[in-house]
């Protein structure tokens, strides 16, 4: 059986990941700084720290895939941290490719799908797109990628790069710092204002976050002529067609336009034609996602 670690595995992907893979016929180690109060039967949990070298290695030495999802800055906070990011998550993430080449491991590197591409006039957006991040978040992917591309010369089985567009769903938490749809539902729950900055026409790429972690599991096992992939709908929705979807559910929400943010573009619909070539996957429509969301939030309430 391969056994599969997943670096980042209490976060809101590796997580739901973790579970997922449960499933599948391999064994499972998700590594993290600490362990959950909430461990899954089945799971093998790894407590350490990423950036130190000696428990990465010891924890990915054994294991024939590596998921890595652990990264220490987001798009909102990357103006503030972004030496942080290139001193340790870049550097660190390079260690990490060398050990995955000289081991024959398969590696699924999460990167960002909204912010590497820039602003662009042609949509959906293709990989093979140039890209033009938009802040240190995006810039900090594109280095790790340039650095992929350079191992994947020399490795057979690529490592692979997930430009992952906007998930959402169960284990996500907006007040990390992403995650408009999970902010609108559980401000909804709560009554409070659902912050819009501008007026509502943000359009991005949602994508359910199930659909996220099967992706990425099957893009685990290929080892074609690619190694970069958007893991998108190739669907765009506005911000004000998912509080449409949502007043369905929450009739007496409150919506709070604001002024809008020049960090944030105005359209990013990913293509995801090249990895729906590779798999025949039928993804979850986003009103149906929404709607799944809205009564896993209402079954934990209980
Ligand atoms: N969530 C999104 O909207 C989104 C979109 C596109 C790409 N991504 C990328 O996917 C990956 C996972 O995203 P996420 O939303 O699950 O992030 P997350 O912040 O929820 O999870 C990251 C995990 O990494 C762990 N971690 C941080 N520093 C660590 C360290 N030193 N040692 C061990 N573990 C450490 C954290 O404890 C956390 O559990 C990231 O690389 C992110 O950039 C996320």
């Amino acid at each position: 059986m391969k056994k599969v670690i997943i670096l980042g595995g209490n976060g809101f992907i590796g997580k739901r990941l973790a579970s997922y893979l449960l499933k599948q016929d391999v064994s499972v180690y998700s590594f993290d700084l600490t362990i959950p109060s909430d461990k899954e039967n089945g799971i093998n949990y790894i407590e350490g720290d990423f950036f130190d070298d000696d428990t990465l290695m010891k924890a990915v030495e054994d294991k024939d895939i590596v998921f890595h999802c652990v990264c220490t800055i987001n798009p909102g906070n990357s103006w503030e941290k972004y030496m942080q990011a290139y001193n340790l998550d870049f550097i660190q993430t390079v260690k990490l490719c060398k050990i995955v080449s000289e081991t024959n491991k398969k590696m699924v590197f999460l990167s960002s799908g909204g912010t590497v591409y820039g602003k662009k006039d042609i949509q959906p957006i293709e990989e093979n797109s140039t890209t033009y991040p938009i802040n240190h978040y995006g810039a900090l992917k594109i280095c790790i990628e340039n650095v992929i591309h350079s191992f994947n010369e020399r490795i057979n089985d690529k490592i692979i790069i997930a430009r992952i567009s906007n998930p959402y769903g169960p284990g996500q938490d907006y007040t990390k710092g992403v995650g408009f749809i999970d902010a609108a539902i559980k401000n909804a729950i709560s009554g409070k204002d659902i912050v819009v900055f501008g007026d509502g026409s943000v359009i991005r790429d949602y994508i359910y976050i199930d659909d996220v972690v099967k992706l990425l599991y099957f893009l685990s096992s290929y080892s074609g002529e690619y190694d970069t992939f958007n893991v998108s709908t190739g669907v765009g929705t506005s911000q004000n067609e998912i509080l449409d979807m949502l007043k369905t559910h929450y009739p007496d929400m409150k919506i709070k336009y604001e002024k809008e943010r020049d960090v944030d573009l105005k359209k990013t619909v990913l293509s995801n034609k090249r990895l729906m070539e590779c798999c025949d996957y039928k993804m979850i429509d986003i009103k149906d996602g929404i709607f799944k969301y809205v009564e896993y939030l209402k079954d934990l309430k209980g």
